[in-house]
């Protein structure tokens, strides 16, 4: 049991008269399957995804939109699910790695990764790949970047814009050619579908 004054000094602290935390029940649209659950509106898209459904594919890294670790596909969009509350995504189409492919069905990107050796220890590897089939999405709809020469043209497919494109995807392991050469095998491998 509590000392009495520790009691007394707890029940005055001005914590103890905080409103409990409210609890909202949302349902999320993840990789084409809808999960109801309960979390707090300061819940970060991120932590959602890991700790409510344990999708833990898509990672912590910063969790301050540094570092492009967590970053997943949101109605096509790349998008730093640790900048996102997750009550703000009912009724979005939420792409996580998990739901890109696995084992011998891989996406494009995913198989291009793997030929081209774009990675070592992997972990910023799920946040390179969304964010690299969401810059190819930009990049298609002709959105130019910091490095293109002409912004009312169409960007050309260059390593200079792909680096500039996957800045915000840091990789701790220096993996950068490979992620490089993938990114350019999978457009290639896309284009000439
Ligand atoms: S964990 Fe989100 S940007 Fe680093
Ligand atoms: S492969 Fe290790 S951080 Fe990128």
């Amino acid at each position: 049991m509590e000392h009495p004054v520790i009691e007394r000094k707890r029940a005055a602290s001005p914590e103890s008269q905080l409103p409990s935390p409210s609890i909202d029940q949302i349902t999320l649209q993840v990789n084409g399957t809808a999960h109801t659950l309960r979390v707090e509106p300061r819940v970060s898209l991120l932590d959602a995804l890991r700790e409510h459904l344990d999708l833990t594919g898509t990672k912590k890294g910063c969790n301050q939109g540094a570092c492009g670790a967590c970053t997943v596909l949101v109605n096509g969009d790349r998008i730093l699910s640790c900048l996102a509350l997750a009550v703000q995504f009912e009724g979005a189409d939420i792409i996580t790695i998990e739901g890109l492919g696995s084992g011998g069905a891989l996406h494009t990107m995913q198989a291009a990764f793997v030929e081209q050796d774009g990675f070592q220890c992997g972990y910023c590897t799920p946040g390179q790949i969304c964010s690299a089939i969401g810059m190819i999405q930009e990049f298609k709809a002709g959105l130019p970047s910091a490095v293109s020469k002409d912004s009312s043209a169409a960007p050309e497919f260059s390593d200079e814009e792909i680096k500039e494109r996957m800045s915000g995807n840091l990789c701790r392991c220096g993996a950068y050619v490979g992620i490089c050469a993938a990114i350019r095998g999978a457009f290639k491998a896309e284009a000439t579908r």
